[in-house]
């Protein structure tokens, strides 16, 4: 299946809120043809009536693809409408947090082609990373179709097994939250030395920024540019003797912080 079946085919979005939106907008900058995408959602926002896409229309009777953007709790609500569709060649590729491929083959058919995705919020900048995972009647040429699909809004990477998913919730999915509190952490430090709210939020906005443009981009790795910037007994190795404590510090609060998250993750997922 390449992307020019999906033209000719037809590609249907379950759910255009943010995580839609941001796929659809990335399609369309990436030349899919409006004409070949059908999206179902109760409240079609005032920026998806002017894409030329078709909006709650009859469905296609074979698309190539189906996009699940909905959120969890509304997957058994939703996906039901999509049944004729399943156990057969249309390929579901659902985004859904907490929803197991298990779920979705119960509802569908378990011979449906499904890809379980897991995006996080950069995607709505094109600055996502989203790792998928098929199910058994995906075949490596769905995983290329949906890999190309969610490339739209940022990196893909491909798990091994389904079970991964978690802790990559743990990480990227929920990750972007940690940075922001970092930020906003960051920022609450600079003002208790001294400096005015709007200073402090500035300067602890472009550092997280751009630490991390600098991170993906320098072939040294983290750990390398951290030991780069940080001289004997100067500044750095001061705060960062007290980040890195044994028993408190960055690396067990993370630790735990991301255990947290994946363990809440599986719990979801058990429903
Ligand atoms: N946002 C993220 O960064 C992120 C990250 C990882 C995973 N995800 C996953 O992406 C999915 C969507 O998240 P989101 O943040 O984009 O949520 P959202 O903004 O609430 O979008 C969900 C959309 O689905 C619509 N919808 C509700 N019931 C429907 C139905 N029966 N049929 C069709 N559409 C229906 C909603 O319409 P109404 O608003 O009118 O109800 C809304 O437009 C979730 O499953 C989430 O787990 C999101």
């Amino acid at each position: 299946m390449d992307m020019s079946r999906i033209a000719d085919q037809g590609l249907v979005l379950l759910g255009c809120g943010k995580m839609g939106s941001a796929l659809l907008a990335g399609w369309l900058e990436g030349g899919l043809p409006p004409a070949s995408v059908w999206v179902v959602d109760p409240h079609p926002s005032d920026w998806l009536k002017s894409r030329g896409v078709q909006i709650n229309a009859p469905l296609p009777e074979a698309p190539a693809l189906v996009l699940v953007a909905v959120k969890p709790q509304m997957m058994r609500e939703a996906l039901p409408a999509l049944k004729a569709l399943g156990g057969g060649e249309t390929l579901f590729v659902s985004v859904a947090a907490g929803t197991p491929i298990a779920t979705y083959e119960e509802m569908l058919g378990d011979e449906t082609p499904i890809v379980r995705a897991m995006p996080n919020t950069p995607a709505a900048i094109g600055r996502g990373i989203t790792a998928i995972i098929g199910n058994t009647h995906a075949s490596a040429e769905h995983l290329d179709v949906a890999e190309g699909l969610l490339s739209a809004v940022g990196q893909v990477v491909r798990l091994e097994r389904e079970s991964q998913i978690d802790a990559v919730t743990g990480v990227s999915g929920s990750g972007p939250a940690y940075v922001f509190l970092l930020i906003e952490c960051l920022a609450a430090a600079g003002e208790a030395q001294g400096l005015g709210a709007d200073l402090a939020m500035q300067l602890a906005k472009a550092t997280v920024a751009g630490a991390g443009a600098l991170a993906e981009a320098s072939d040294e790795p983290p750990s390398q540019l951290r030991i780069n910037v940080t001289s004997p007994n100067g500044t750095t190795q001061a705060a960062l003797e007290v980040l890195m404590e044994a028993d408190h510090g960055f690396p067990h609060l993370l630790r735990q912080a991301v255990a947290a998250a994946t363990h809440r993750s599986k719990e979801l997922s058990r429903g």
